[in-house]
């Protein structure tokens, strides 16, 4: 008998508290479309009374999906359910994720209230979910640091109350694998009504354990994992959906797995990675397990020699059953609009004429500058054409000179909204700094930021490779993202600190949100 391991996506919700990876309503639906594609159980879209953008963009995602659960989060208030609920009534499979803070701590310092005082508001939350929905799963925030005599008792009432998922988080990062393991073995024991709910995990990643603890999890029982692709999430992040998925399934023969499967068509992990990676800004390091840059490559000889012989020597799963397509040159400058049209599609990318307009046009500048195209270009190109497509301010031109004895200077002129063409050069220490200090005199935003990172990599290896620049601002405590690509490093740094100050623009107007 084979059973399922539910998937819950949390990217869109958790995801995106992680500092600096807030994303704007159309980039929330593009996530949720390749979500879908890769075939999650459960799309987590958002917090919806937490600001009027997650309202809108849980609602939207609720009406584009169609073969997902959409779960909308709220806490034990009835007005926060409430409005859970307006946000996702038209979903096709809509899910109220009601949440309280269980262990002491918590209940002392953040709540005030006692044990029972808790339970009451838990169970309240859940009868009133159920009002609306019978798909009401309810969550014990910090149970990895809850008394197992109080969370057994809570977990039995809200199952009473009617809850059919029931999430056990280690909010805080804290449990190892065996003792989290084990909380989840109590529940199976103690709670007499278990068997009417399923049991979710949601582990975070403080002390790099939320993938091993979610996988002890689901030896105990667990049939939910909660997770966000690349591990994004809340400080250092939830479990890695990747992560969890793969192990799953390399780790088939290992026996709590046996009989275990999920839903997921790994072969689309890479491109749902990369997605989310352009669009938050938040790079993916080389060497992270599944979807690094490094993650499949053999640097040593005799790794090499071995793979060369017998792949299986140093591959335990394939770059194939990930989505990773050996980079192969794909198109070259005589390539035209219809075999790129084709190709993209190839690689999953819908795109209506404008877009396919300006992503060809750009196509044909890089054809013309560089030797080899491989599909690693070609995503960067429109990834970074589609991560802009919203954008008020645009670069039109830049022209940067500098030297070894010359003062850096940069002239750059940027379209604002469309309508007016803005121009102003600056001077500063490097090239990088004098585009910038162009850019301050034309975006006031720029006025009020400070630059926190700036990051470059090479999209593919060769000496014309594309650059993709990662630039990270600081506004009053908040962090923001951006990114731009280009085979030209300064035009592609231009690029990035414009779309992070068209984030700033863009949240201007929006209130500051939180759990
Ligand atoms: O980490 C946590 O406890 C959460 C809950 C709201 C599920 O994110
Ligand atoms: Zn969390």
């Amino acid at each position: 008998m084979v059973d399922r391991v539910l998937i819950f996506d949390t990217t869109l919700r958790d995801g995106e508290q992680s500092p600096g990876a807030s994303m704007n309503i159309e980039e929330k639906l593009r996530i949720a479309r390749q979500l879908e594609r890769l075939k999650v159980d459960v799309i987590e879209a958002g917090f919806p009374i937490a600001s009027a953008g997650d309202f809108e963009s849980v609602k939207e995602v609720a009406h584009l999906v169609r073969d997902c659960c959409i779960a909308g989060l709220a806490r034990a208030r009835l007005e926060d359910i409430d409005r859970a609920w307006e946000a996702l009534s038209q979903a096709a499979d809509p899910r109220i994720h009601t949440f309280i803070a269980t262990s002491p701590i918590h209940r002392r310092h953040k709540l005030g209230m006692d044990q029972d005082q808790v339970l009451e508001a838990a169970v309240a939350a859940v009868r009133h979910a159920v009002r609306y929905t019978s798909n009401v799963e309810w969550s014990a925030e910090d149970a990895g640091r809850t008394e197992l005599d109080f969370l057994s008792r809570i977990v039995q009432a809200v199952i009473r109350a009617g809850a059919k998922t029931v999430n056990i988080p280690d909010t805080v990062g804290y449990t190892l694998p065996e003792e989290f393991g084990a909380r989840i073995h109590y529940l199976m024991e103690h709670v007499d009504n278990i068997h009417q709910a399923t049991i979710s995990v949601h582990c975070h990643n403080d002390l790099g354990l939320a993938v091993a603890n979610s996988l002890a999890a689901v030896a105990h029982g667990a049939r939910q994992v909660e997770c966000t692709i690349n591990g994004l999430g809340e400080r250092a992040g939830n479990a890695a959906l990747e992560e969890v998925v793969m192990a799953l399934r390399t780790r088939h023969d290992h026996p709590p797995f046996q009989s275990l499967e999920t839903r997921i068509d790994t072969t689309e992990i890479i491109r749902t990675s990369k997605l989310v990676s352009a669009v938050t800004g938040f790079p993916v390091q080389p060497n992270k397990a599944i979807v690094g840059a490094n993650a499949f490559a053999h640097e040593s000889g005799i790794h090499q020699d071995g793979v060369l012989k017998e792949v299986t020597t140093y591959e335990i799963m394939t770059p194939e059953s990930v989505g990773l397509a050996t980079n192969r040159m794909v198109l070259g400058k005589h390539s035209g609009r219809h075999a790129f049209k084709d190709r993209l599609r190839e690689m999953g990318y819908e795109l209506d004429d404008q877009q396919l307009d300006r992503a060809f046009h750009r196509f044909k500048g890089l054809a013309d500058m560089k030797q080899e195209m491989f599909d690693e270009d070609i995503r960067a190109l429109v990834d970074d054409e589609v991560i802009r497509e919203d954008d008020y301010y645009r670069l039109e031109r830049l022209h940067v000179a500098s030297g070894t004895q010359d003062t850096p200077m940069a002239a750059v002129a940027i379209q604002a909204g469309g309508e007016s063409l803005l121009e102003a050069t600056g001077s500063g220490v490097g090239p990088v700094d004098a585009v910038f200090q162009a850019i301050h005199k034309l975006i006031p935003e720029a006025a009020t930021t400070r630059l926190n990172l700036y990051q470059v990599h090479a999209v593919t290896g060769g000496m014309d490779a594309q650059a993709v620049v990662t630039v990270r601002l600081e506004q009053g405590g908040r962090l923001i993202q951006g990114q731009g690509a280009d085979y030209d490093t300064m035009v592609a740094s231009a690029r990035a600190f414009i779309n992070a100050l068209n984030k700033l623009a863009h949240r201007k107007n929006l209130p500051h949100k939180g759990v």
